[in-house]
């Protein structure tokens, strides 16, 4: 079912006329950009493993020996990278004086998935995102939004999917965005002075390279978590609504080899990143708190203990670290009714860490 043909087209007319509709009626005020960004960086040498391979092996088999395999392959390239920056548009006029008017919130999707995660899945304005969009709770609250297609994904560049398309190179050229958006020569045309990186899935752990290669390119990072069937509360199909559900699977995006392969050896340590550091996901997450079980039970504890709360070893330099496990939601918990339980619980941690 995941992998079936595109039904339920008429939602995709929806959100077609929403793209129309959306200067008209949203409280947002979203400009659609493109950042141009020359990089490069060391990727792994997978080209002996092909699409093949993973199909007929497991990745464990795979890597029994990571030594054997090259880190250090170079790669750069100039990629483009579509973005999306929203202000809240209920300040227009004073808006620069905010006190969330210099936080930029930067929020970066998971795998197969597009800057619409961050807004119900569908682009701000539209009637559909009412429940699920990140972007206009953060705006209800203030914070101005800028959600990227990560690399490979959406209007963004599509390089080559096993050599170019990896963990590491994403971090670069997120890197260097977020060194952008604090200059005002990036097309935001304003400076920030404060960067909150917000990931999700594969997000989080383009995140977690960027604090670890790059500890004062941001200022606090918010794992929403680090780490479909699985996206969702295996536990209890009540708990999202089937709509949202069915539009996710029959829209959703690749997830390369490059990608796959890479995650593997992605989620490092950041011992010198000294900002603050906030990790929530649903109870039920089977991806990151039952990892390569295949398992469609999972906990993931406490916001004290589990799985959720021991990420806190990733960051041992940060200025604080808090955990939140949100009852009754999966890995994509952001599509799950606790949607809002769950915002509401990460911009009371962005006020009480200062921001
Ligand atoms: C690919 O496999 C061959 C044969 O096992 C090996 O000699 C070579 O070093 C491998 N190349 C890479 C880049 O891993
Ligand atoms: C970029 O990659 C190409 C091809 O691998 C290489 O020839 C070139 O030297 C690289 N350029 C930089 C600036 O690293
Ligand atoms: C939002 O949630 C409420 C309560 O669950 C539901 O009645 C409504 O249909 C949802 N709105 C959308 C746009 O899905
Ligand atoms: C969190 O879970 C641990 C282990 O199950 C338990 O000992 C602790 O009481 C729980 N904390 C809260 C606040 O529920």
């Amino acid at each position: 079912m995941l992998f079936g043909p595109a039904r339920f087209s008429h939602l995709l007319l929806f959100a077609g006329l929403a793209v129309a509709s959306r200067v008209a009626d949203s409280a947002l005020r979203c400009r659609e950009l493109n950042f141009h960004i020359a990089a490069s960086g060391l990727n792994v040498d997978i080209s002996n493993y092909t699409l093949d391979t993973l199909l007929t092996t497991p990745l464990s088999a795979v890597f029994s020996d990571p030594t054997a395999l090259n880190f250090q392959y170079p790669v750069n390239g100039t990629f483009d990278v579509a973005a999306r920056y929203c202000e809240p548009r209920q300040h227009d006029h004073i808006y620069e004086k905010h006190p969330h008017s210099d936080t930029l919130q930067f929020l970066v999707h998971g795998a197969t998935y597009t800057r619409d995660y961050w807004s119900g899945l569908v682009p701000p304005g539209d009637p559909r995102d009412a429940n699920n969009s990140w972007v206009n709770y953060a705006s209800e609250k203030g914070y101005p939004t800028l959600t990227v297609d990560r690399l490979g994904n959406g209007k963004s560049s599509h390089p080559d999917p096993q050599l170019i398309l990896q963990a590491s190179i994403q971090a670069e050229i997120i890197h260097r965005i977020i060194q952008q958006v604090r200059l005002a020569a990036s097309p935001l045309r304003r400076s920030f002075s404060k960067v909150i990186y917000v990931g999700h899935s594969y997000g989080s752990i383009i995140g977690d390279l960027v604090t670890s290669r790059h500890p004062t390119s941001i200022n606090a990072l918010l794992s929403a978590p680090i780490i479909r069937a699985v996206f969702y509360s295996p536990q209890n199909p009540l708990t999202y609504h089937p709509t949202l559900f069915n539009f996710d699977v029959d829209t959703r995006g690749t997830f390369s080899i490059g990608e796959i392969i890479t995650a593997l050896f992605s989620i490092v340590p950041a011992p010198m990143f000294q900002g603050e550091a906030l990790v929530v996901t649903g109870k039920y997450d089977a991806i990151f708190c039952a990892p390569g079980a295949g398992s469609q039970v999972s906990d993931c504890g406490n916001a004290t203990a589990g799985p959720v709360a021991e990420t806190r070893a990733l960051f041992p330099a940060a200025k604080s670290f808090e955990a939140v496990v949100l009852e009754d939601a999966g890995h994509c918990w952001q599509n799950h009714h606790v949607a809002r339980e769950g915002f509401e619980a990460v911009h009371a941690w962005l006020e009480r860490v200062g921001y």
